[in-house]
């Protein structure tokens, strides 16, 4: 775990503007509940007992999801805006006790070393500015056994329906390489796989490992 005087030099100044931040807001049925969150944690599977981390969690479409299945989920997002939407829709939840919202970035969890059963990400890895350091991050919390679903849009892709007007998205943010990712997962002693698939419905990049038992 680093310590951190603060999470801002891990975020793209994009996510720092508040124009970023009523735009998601305009976007809230979406992130209340998503298909693709749906998608990545039908593959996440978290059951009940299991650890979970949720990173860049957003408004929490899949920490409430996977809370109601019985997993004790961290939420962990820098921006203190979507802290405060999750924070404020927790105590609605029947599963509320297992759930924690947490001040992180991929780059630094705050959860203890092998502590993780399982972790995902959903729309998040491209917000995340360095990836070396997020995947020793992901390789050090991760307990035996444990799993790993990472889940972005592919814009990129003409048959994902907001392609005309994101397919830029890229220019700001860091590019999702699905089979380079697996690769340095691999590279800290994980299995894992990369590829370009549907999620919710869309065109998304999925990479999917696990820590050997
Ligand atoms: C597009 S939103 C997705 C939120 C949620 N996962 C969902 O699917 O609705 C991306 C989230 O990543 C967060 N984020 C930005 N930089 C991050 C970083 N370095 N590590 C982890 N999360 C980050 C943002 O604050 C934002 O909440």
């Amino acid at each position: 775990m680093r310590t951190a005087m603060g999470h801002d030099h891990y975020r793209h100044a994009h996510d720092k503007r508040l124009r970023t931040k009523f735009h998601w807001l305009f976007k809230i049925r979406k992130f209340w509940q998503s298909d693709v969150n749906r998608d990545a944690l039908a593959l996440a599977a978290p059951g009940e007992g299991d650890r979970a981390v949720d990173i860049g969690a957003g408004m929490g479409p899949a920490t409430v999801q996977a809370a109601r299945r019985g997993a004790s989920v961290t939420a962990v997002d820098p921006s203190r805006f979507m802290r405060t939407v999750l924070s404020m829709r927790r105590p609605f939840q029947r599963a509320r006790s297992r759930i924690m919202v947490s001040d992180g970035v991929a780059e630094s969890l705050p959860v203890a070393d092998g502590s993780v059963d399982v972790l995902w990400t959903v729309n998040a890895v491209h917000h995340w500015v360095d990836l070396e350091a997020a995947f020793d991050e992901l390789a050090r919390v991760l307990a035996p056994g444990g799993r790993i679903v990472l889940m972005d849009e592919d814009f990129t892709h003409p048959d994902h329906p907001q392609h005309a007007t994101h397919h830029d998205h890229e220019a700001e943010t860091t590019i999702v390489d699905v089979a380079a990712i697996a690769e340095a997962l691999r590279a800290r002693g994980l299995d894992a796989t990369g590829e370009k698939t549907i999620g919710g419905g869309v065109p998304v990049k999925l990479i999917r490992a696990t820590r050997p038992a």
